[in-house]
């Protein structure tokens, strides 16, 4: 008898557009596994800087991305340790997902990291945010979300939250930071960032978190006939 791999929802799209908190918010009220797969590669990032290895030492940045301990919880607003170790103020930075950005670049890292995303596969589901779930990652998910939103409305978004967080921050860099990670992220050779063909593209300017949330809930209910309101 085939087996049968556990349900995956895909939700990827650029950063800024509420992708991670739809998958949050869906992992959490499905209580299905979370992957925030632009983490993984913030925390390769982050910790190939801390343990000296160059951005251009692909062998070496490789062997670590295999070898940390990264989980994710769903609890306390998505946690991340690394090796154990609480690190999610710093992995959510905008300064990691630059570097993030940079090593995501890299088709070597991004075959390293693949057999990783895909363990996160666990019964009862898994909720996949990032750039490639729907296209690279796992092609067969079961329903896949692209999220889009302008660059100025996701800048917008952005400012609010630092400012809100009491970080000091100007809408201009933060708009022109996020034009160049777009140009990157979509530009690059491998998996670049681009809508699965068969993703429901939802246009996030004009709704709230709540409605895409609605929105997604509805379509999981429609197409997989579970109730994830
Ligand atoms: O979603 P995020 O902002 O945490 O992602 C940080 C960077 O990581 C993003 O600019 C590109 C890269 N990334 C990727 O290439 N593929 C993914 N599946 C997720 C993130």
């Amino acid at each position: 008898m085939a087996h049968t791999l556990p349900p995956v929802i895909t939700i990827d799209g650029p950063s800024g557009t509420g992708k991670g908190t739809l998958a949050l918010g869906l992992a959490r009220q499905l209580r299905w596994h979370f992957l925030d797969s632009g983490a993984l590669y913030r925390i390769t990032a982050l910790g190939a800087q801390a343990a000296g290895i160059g951005y251009d030492e692909v062998a070496r940045l490789c062997a670590f991305a295999s070898g940390m301990e990264v989980a994710f919880s769903t609890v306390f607003e998505g946690s991340i340790l690394l090796d154990g170790k609480e690190i999610s103020d710093q992995v959510r930075l905008e300064e990691s997902g630059a570097k993030a950005s940079q090593v995501a670049a890299l088709p070597e890292l991004r075959a390293a990291l693949l057999q990783r995303q895909r363990d996160f596969r666990q019964p009862p589901g898994l909720i996949a945010d990032g750039r490639d779930m729907g296209t690279v990652v796992f092609p067969d998910a079961a329903l896949k979300f692209y999220l889009t939103a302008s660059a100025e409305e996701r800048a917008q978004r952005r400012y609010k939250q630092l400012i809100n967080k009491g970080v000091d921050v100007s809408l201009r860099s933060l708009l022109s930071d996020i034009q160049a990670r777009d140009e990157r992220d979509s530009t690059r050779a491998v998996a670049p960032l681009r809508p699965a063909e068969d993703a429901i593209i939802v246009a996030t300017d004009d709704l709230t978190a709540e409605q895409v949330f609605e929105l997604a809930s509805r379509r999981i209910g429609e197409a997989l006939g579970i109730n994830a309101v």
